[in-house]
């Protein structure tokens, strides 16, 4: 499939000239990634980029490019990083002129995402990896599925979501695991995002 992708020609170098602090946002479905997300907004004024809703908007848009990733997404399986790497390219460079840091949420979602991402784009900063069960995650996602209206949010896909998680994401984990700050995902938003703060804290004033 990936020889089907067109990839466009993006030039990154402002992007790794301006030293932006870039955050990885990593997690099972349904951890909390965008939860707390909005939080770190609202606190620090950081650009919030989830791979995710680039995709759903690139599927709204209607073009056949959106309805193959909706198959893919309805399965629970990874679509093809080119894709992903080019969505989040373009939609941090044209944040780059007012952008005090970046969340990826959702990216990296396997190794060799991340490792395009670095020798493409730039280095990451730091990556807070939301550690949740699987029992815990799908329960929340049942509940959102009942309002949500996502494709994926439904008992069949949820499982598929979680097993790519452990086989393709986890392994993100480990390998940067220099650079990770394992936070418990299963307290109360607020309780994490106390955990959240203090790694971030840590982050600006290592840059400072
Ligand atoms: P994506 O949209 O990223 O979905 P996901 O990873 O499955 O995670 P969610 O967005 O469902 O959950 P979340 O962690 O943001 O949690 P939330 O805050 O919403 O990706 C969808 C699909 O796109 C993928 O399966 C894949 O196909 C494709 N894709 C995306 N990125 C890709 C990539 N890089 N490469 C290739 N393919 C990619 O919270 C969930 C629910 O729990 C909410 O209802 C919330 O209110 C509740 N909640 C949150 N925190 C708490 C808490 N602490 N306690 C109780 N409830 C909580
Ligand atoms: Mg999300």
């Amino acid at each position: 499939m990936a020889a089907q992708i067109e990839r466009k020609q993006i030039d990154s170098t402002p992007l790794r000239e301006s030293g932006v602090p870039i955050i990885w946002v990593l997690g099972g479905p349904g951890s909390g990634k965008g939860t707390q997300c909005e939080r770190i907004v609202a606190k620090y004024g950081f650009t919030h980029l989830s791979s995710g809703d680039l995709l759903r908007a690139e599927v709204q848009s209607g073009s056949p490019r959106g309805q193959q990733l909706n198959a893919t997404m309805e399965r629970g399986e990874l679509v093809p990083l080119e894709v992903v790497l080019d969505l989040l390219k373009e939609a941090m460079l044209t944040k780059l002129s007012s952008s005090k840091g970046y969340l990826l949420d959702g990216y990296p979602r396997e190794a060799a995402q991340g490792e395009q991402f670095e020798s493409e784009v730039a280095p990451c900063s730091l990556v807070l990896f939301f550690n949740c069960s699987d029992a815990t995650l799908t329960e929340r996602l049942l509940k959102r599925g009942q309002s949500s209206g996502r494709v994926d949010d439904n008992e069949e896909t949820i499982k598929k979501r979680l097993n790519t998680f452990h086989q393709h994401s986890k392994p993100v984990i480990e390998k940067y695991a220099s650079k990770c700050k394992d936070i418990n995902a299963e307290r109360a938003p607020d309780d994490i995002f106390k955990d959240v703060e203090t790694s971030i804290d840590a982050l600006l004033a290592a840059k400072a």
